[in-house]
């Protein structure tokens, strides 16, 4: 074999980002002059918001600030974080403990890089977001899964406490926590968090924490942040970013927050990889953390998609054979299509496509999310207008319905 050709093993394992796939289809159904309505993005429907796009203006073109920066990002940006982490969350954040990352995909990968040996685990809940898997994976680690409790209609997915400690082996390094969580929307309670902490301390094993959907809690649930635990230090690496809060899911920033001698040795792989984040989107994200306009927008952006919410959970809970959960966290619902499989003899997947062909409504099934929990749900995002999401949740009643019903005729 041509050694060009000859990766290794694991590459050939990786399933990517399933998502990207339905994105690439509703680019092409568009083309061909299609009425698609798009409920797969994982992103705000709106740009950054101006204030923040002006400061990284200024910075390129009136401070020339274009050069490399420190590894774990300026001292303004460290500071801005650390403070914005204290003051929301009673958390004792010193600003030599956050390292910028490109994006919260970056600081995930820093982590796992930092901590995994070959063979280790890590225990990821599941439905999962790809990228704690598919990067244990690069790096010669194991995933290995543990599913959500599903709970029902109403009470939507939990952790499953007593087979995630189960799992805990000798070579375990980390249980995730997505928090809020993608794709379910699920969001854990303080006491279930609690719990998982006391069994993470227990077995001596860390906690990788991903609250990068913090900023979107309805119905004034209760969210409680991992870094606001006493003790977090001995147990917990902490991720976050701008992608998602602020809508700037193109500008590649997020963080890590660990101690502070692990901080040090994180930005010594950092420096070898990437070099430094972005120089003058530290700049804009600064102000991003520090402009009260600024956050007066993310307060409005995220009561905007709790209505949106609401909307789309009417409309799926019109839909016979559908059970859907009211999300309270991120931007998705996730109902669940067992009954649509049974009657119509059809797979997530098939449902899906035939949705995305006849109805040109995109959104994912819920198999493309790691393991295999998510195999009889669909994700749909509602971080989009009313319109959108309406118009999206009518055409997948009218769309169910009609599966339904030609099932019956038969
Ligand atoms: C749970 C979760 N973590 C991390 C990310 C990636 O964020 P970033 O754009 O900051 O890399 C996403 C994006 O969809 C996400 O849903």
């Amino acid at each position: 074999m041509e050694p060009t050709l000859r990766l290794r093993g694991i590459i050939s394992n990786l399933r990517g980002e399933g998502g990207f796939a339905f994105l690439a289809k509703a680019r092409e159904l568009k083309e061909n002059g299609k009425p698609v309505v798009n409920l797969s993005i994982g992103q705000p429907d709106v740009p950054t918001p101006d204030p923040v796009i002006e400061e990284a203006v200024k910075a390129l073109s009136e401070d020339k600030f274009t050069g490399y920066t420190e590894t774990p990002g300026i001292p303004e940006i460290r500071k801005a974080i650390a403070e914005y982490l204290n003051e929301r969350y009673g958390a004792d954040v010193s600003w030599e403990e956050v390292v910028v990352t490109p994006g919260t995909k970056g600081a995930i990968f820093l982590a796992l890089s930092a901590y995994l040996d070959y063979g280790d685990e890590i225990i990821v809940p599941e439905p999962s977001y790809p990228a704690y898997p598919e990067g244990t994976k690069i790096l010669g680690g194991k995933p290995v899964y543990v599913p959500l409790e599903w709970r029902g209609p109403s009470k939507g997915f939990g952790l499953d406490l007593e087979k995630i400690e189960e799992t805990i082996t000798s070579r375990t390094k980390f249980i995730v926590v997505n928090n809020p969580q993608n794709p379910t929307g699920a969001l854990f309670s303080p006491k279930e968090l609690e719990e998982l902490t006391e069994i993470a301390r227990r077995h001596g094993v860390m906690i990788l924490a991903d609250e990068i959907y913090d900023n979107f809690v309805y119905d004034d649930a209760e969210f409680e942040s991992l870094i606001s635990m006493p003790g977090w230090r001995e147990w917990l690496v902490y991720t976050n970013g701008f992608s998602k809060t602020f809508s700037m899911t193109g500008w590649r920033l997020g963080y890590v927050v660990v101690r502070r001698e692990v901080a040090r040795l994180l930005s010594k792989i950092a420096v070898s990889v990437w070099g430094c984040p972005v120089s003058f989107g530290q700049k804009a994200a600064v102000r991003a953390l520090r402009d009260p306009d600024v956050w007066k927008w993310v307060e409005k952006l995220s009561k905007r998609y709790g209505e949106m919410r609401q909307v789309l959970y009417e409309e799926l809970s019109k839909t016979p054979g559908v059970e859907a959960y009211l999300s309270r966290g991120a931007y998705y619902l996730f109902p669940r299509i067992k009954q649509v499989e049974e009657e119509t003899g059809l797979s997530t997947e098939e449902i899906v496509n035939y949705i995305v062909n006849n109805y040109y409504l995109i959104i994912l099934p819920g198999g493309v999310f790691p393991d295999k929990a998510g195999k009889d749900f669909i994700r749909f995002s509602f971080a989009t207008n009313r319109k959108a999401v309406s118009e999206g949740g009518k055409r997948f009643r009218q769309a169910i319905t009609s599966l339904l019903e030609n099932k019956t005729r038969k």
